[in-house]
C-alpha cells in the first residue's frame, strides 16, 4: 500500500493526488484521501474547521474523478490500497475516521490483535464501519483521553501488535501531522515551510531531495515549517536529512507506453552503472565498497545462503550458481519468506545475503532480523537506497538500477545479477579465482550492455513470436543449471504479466512428471545456453518433439529442433543467465500486450509486500 501526506500552504488535495499516482505501482484497488478543510469564506481561510474524506473502489483516476467540487486545504493525506483484510471497496478503502469523525489515519501494515481489538470496541458500544485492522487504530486514538495529539497516537500503539506505517489527522489539532513507523516504511520530505510524508520516495522527489527515513519504533510530528522525530517511548531522536540521488524524472514514462517497457529498455543504462567504478582491472577484481567484509573474513566463509522474494529470489539462484562457480563456495538460495518459518539452523560460518529490489519487503525483512537475533553475518543486495534491508544489513552491494515503478522486476532483475556476478568475482579473486579468469569475467559484464542493446534490437521478432504463442493454454519453462534459474524468472514474469498460466522445471525433471502435460497447445520455452549440456538438452528436445509438444528456445545458435529460435549473442558461460532473461522479459510483455492485459499493475499484486 502508499501512504502520502502534505503541511504547508499549497492547495493539498492535487498534491496528494500526485503523490497518490507516484505510489500506485504498491497497491492499487482502492484510493482515499482526508483533509482539513478550509471554512467556505476564503476570508477566514487560515481555519480550518474540520475533515473532509473522500475514498474510491479502483483507482488514483477514479478517486480523482469523485472529489467534491469543495475540496481546498493545506494539510492532507491519502492513501492507496493493496487489501489485506476486507473486500476491495468503498468502505474498507482509508482513511479511516473515528466514531466522531475527528480523527483520519492511513495505515499500512498488519494489525495482528485486530480482532480483539474489534470486539473490545463493539463492547464499548463502537460501531465499526469496515472490516479493516486499521480502523481500530482511528478509534483508539478518538477514544484517548490525553491531551496532545502523540501521546493519544502512543497510548493507541501501546494498544497495538502487528505492523504499521501510519499518518494521522485530528481535527482539534489542524497545525500537524503526526506518523509512525514500526515495519512499514515511512519517509518525511523535508520543504521550504512545507512538509511531506509517504511510504516511498518516489511520492517527494518531484518535491523535495531533502529526506529523513523513520526506524521502527521511531514518530514524527509534522508542521509546515517544523519536524521533529522521536521514539514511541517519547524520547527525541536526532533526524538529520539526507539527499536522494534518484531525479524526479526518472519515474516518468520517457515516451514509452508502459513503465515495464520503458525499464526493459533502460537495461543497457543500468547494467553500465552498475558496473562504473567497481572495476579494477589492475588485479583483474571490483571494488565493493559497502560490502564490509574484509579479506580475512571472507576467506573464512563456509556457504552462502541468499535470500529474497519473487524475482528477488530468482536473482538469488542466479547469484548462488555465480557464487559457487567463481569463488567454489557452496551456495543455495531460499525463498525468504519460507526460510523465516522454519526454524533455521543459524550456522557462523555461514554468510547470509538478502536480496531485495525495494529493501521492504516485509518477509525478506524479517528474515534478515531473525539472522540478526541470532548472530549471523547478514549482506543485502538491493536496489532502494537507504531502504529498510539496506539498514538492517550489515553491508552489501546496491545494485543501481534506478527507480523501477512496474509491479514485475525487469532491469532491477538484470542489475541484481550482474550485482551478484561482481560479488562472486571479489570473492573469487581473494579465494582460488585465477587472473586469468577474473579477466575473462571482467570483459564478459563490460560486453554486457551492448548485448543488452543487441537483444533490445530483436524486439520486433520477439513481438511477433508472443503474438504466435499467446493464446497457449499453458506454458512450460525448461533450463538445465545455468538455464533453470532464467526459466524460472521468464515462467513468472509471464504469469504474472500476461495472467497465462506457466509451468518451469529443470529440463532434466520434465520426463519425471510434467511431460504428462506436453501437447500442441502447452508449448515449451527451453533456455538452452551453449555450454557442455546442450547435447542433454537437445535430447529433451526429441521427448517433447515426440509429444507434438511446440518448441521456442532462447539460444545460442538456432536449434534444429525447436519451432523457434531466439539467438542471443554469447558471452561467458558464467554471465549466459544474465543476458539469455532479457528476451524472455519482452516475451512477457508482448504476450500482455497481445492479450490487453494492465501491464504495469498485473491485477492482485503490488510491487512491495509490505505485509506478511
Ligand atoms: C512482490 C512483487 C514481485 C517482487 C517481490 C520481491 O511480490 O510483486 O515482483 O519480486 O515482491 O520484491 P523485492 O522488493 O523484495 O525485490
Amino acid at each position: 500500500c502508499g501512504i502520502v501526506g502534505y503541511i504547508g500552504k499549497r492547495d493539498v488535495a492535487p498534491l496528494l493526488l500526485e503523490g497518490l499516482q507516484r505510489l500506485e505501482y504498491r497497491g492499487y484497488d482502492s484510493a482515499g484521501i482526508a483533509i482539513h478543510a478550509k471554512p467556505a469564506k476564503s476570508g477566514q481561510a487560515t481555519h480550518p474547521t474540520g475533515l473532509k474524506t473522500a475514498k474510491a473502489k479502483g483507482r488514483v483516476r477514479d478517486l480523482e474523478a469523485r472529489l467534491p467540487k469543495r475540496f481546498a486545504g493545506t494539510v492532507g493525506i491519502a492513501h492507496t490500497r493493496w487489501a489485506t483484510h476486507g473486500a476491495p471497496n468503498d468502505t474498507n478503502a482509508h482513511p479511516h475516521l473515528d466514531a466522531d469523525g475527528k480523527v483520519a489515519i492511513v495505515h499500512n501494515g498488519i494489525i495482528d490483535n485486530a480482532a480483539e481489538l474489534r470486539a473490545k470496541l463493539a463492547a464499548d458500544g463502537v460501531e465499526l464501519a469496515s472490516e479493516t485492522d486499521s480502523e481500530t487504530l482511528a478509534h483508539l486514538i478518538g477514544r484517548s483521553q490525553a491531551a496532545t495529539l502523540e501521546e493519544k497516537v502512543r497510548q493507541a500503539l501501546a494498544l497495538v501488535e502487528g505492523t504499521y506505517g501510519i499518518a494521522v489527522l485530528h481535527a482539534d489539532f489542524p497545525d500537524r501531522i503526526v506518523v509512525a513507523r514500526n515495519g512499514s516504511p515511512v519517509v518525511l520530505g523535508i520543504g521550504e515551510k512545507e512538509m511531506f510524508v509517504a511510504s516511498d520516495v518516489a511520492a517527494l522527489v518531484s518535491h523535495t531531495r531533502q529526506v529523513v527515513t523513520l526506524d521502527d519504533g521511531e514518530m514524527a510530528t509534522l508542521k509546515a515549517d517544523d519536524f521533529r522525530t522521536y521514539t514511541t517511548e517519547g524520547s527525541r531522536t536526532s533526524a538529520t536529512p539526507t539527499t536522494v540521488e534518484w531525479e524526479a524524472e526518472s519515474y516518468d514514462m520517457g515516451g514509452h507506453d508502459t513503465y515495464m517497457h520503458k525499464e526493459i529498455h533502460e537495461q543497457v543504462d543500468a547494467v553500465d552503472r552498475v558496473l562504473r567504478g567497481r572495476i579494477d582491472d589492475r588485479f583483474a577484481t571490483v571494488r565493493l565498497g559497502g560490502l564490509n567484509l574484509d579479506a580475512r573474513e571472507a576467506r573464512g566463509v563456509r556457504r552462502v545462503k541468499i535470500l529474497g522474494c519473487g524475482s528477488a529470489y530468482h536473482t538469488g539462484l542466479i547469484g548462488a550458481q555465480l557464487i559457487e562457480e567463481l569463488a567454489r563456495i557452496p551456495a543455495d538460495a531460499e525463498p525468504a519468506s519460507e526460510f523465516r518459518y522454519r526454524n533455521p539452523v543459524v550456522d557462523p560460518d555461514t554468510l547470509y545475503i538478502a536480496v531485495s529490489q525495494s529493501g521492504e519487503t516485509y518477509d525478506t525483512l524479517a528474515a534478515v532480523q531473525e539472522l540478526k537475533r541470532k548472530g549471523a553475518r547478514v549482506l543485502g543486495v538491493v536496489n532502494v537506497v537507504g531502504s529498510a534491508i539496506a539498514r538492517e544489513t550489515d553491508g552489501g552491494v546496491y545494485v543501481h538500477a534506478g527507480p523501477e515503478v512496474c509491479v514485475v522486476s525487469t532491469k532491477c532483475f538484470t542489475n541484481t545479477a550482474v550485482a551478484f556476478a561482481l560479488l562472486a568475482l571479489h570473492l573469487g579473486r581473494i579465494r582460488d579465482l585465477s587472473v586469468a579468469d577474473g579477466k575473462r569475467i571482467i570483459a564478459g559484464l563490460r560486453r554486457l550492455p551492448e548485448q543488452i542493446a543487441e537483444v533490445l534490437r530483436g524486439e520486433e521478432e520477439i513481438k511477433r513470436l508472443a503474438a504466435e504463442y499467446a493464446n497457449a493454454k499453458s506454458m512450460m519453462f525448461i533450463g538445465r543449471v545455468r538455464g533453470y534459474p532464467v526459466a524460472r524468472e521468464a515462467s513468472l514474469k509471464l504469469k504474472e504479466v500476461s495472467y497465462v498460466h506457466a509451468e518451469a522445471y529443470p529440463a532434466s525433471e520434465l520426463k519425471h512428471g510434467p511431460l504428462a502435460l506436453i501437447e500442441p497447445e502447452v508449448p515449451t520455452v527451453a533456455v538452452l545456453p551453449d555450454d557442455d549440456l546442450l547435447e542433454k538438452n537437445r535430447a529433451t528436445l526429441e521427448e517433447i518433439k515426440a509429444r507434438s509438444g511446440r518448441i521456442l528456445a532462447v539460444a545460442h545458435q538456432e536449434q534444429e529442433k525447436a519451432d523457434h529460435t531466439i539467438v542471443v549473442p554469447r558471452n561467458e558461460p558464467e554471465l549466459d543467465p544474465i543476458l539469455m532473461g532479457v528476451p524472455l522479459q519482452l516475451l512477457a510483455y508482448h504476450t500482455a500486450l497481445a492479450l490487453g492485459r494492465d501491464i504495469d499493475k498485473p491485477r492482485n499484486l503490488a510491487k512491495s509486500v509490505t505485509v506478511e
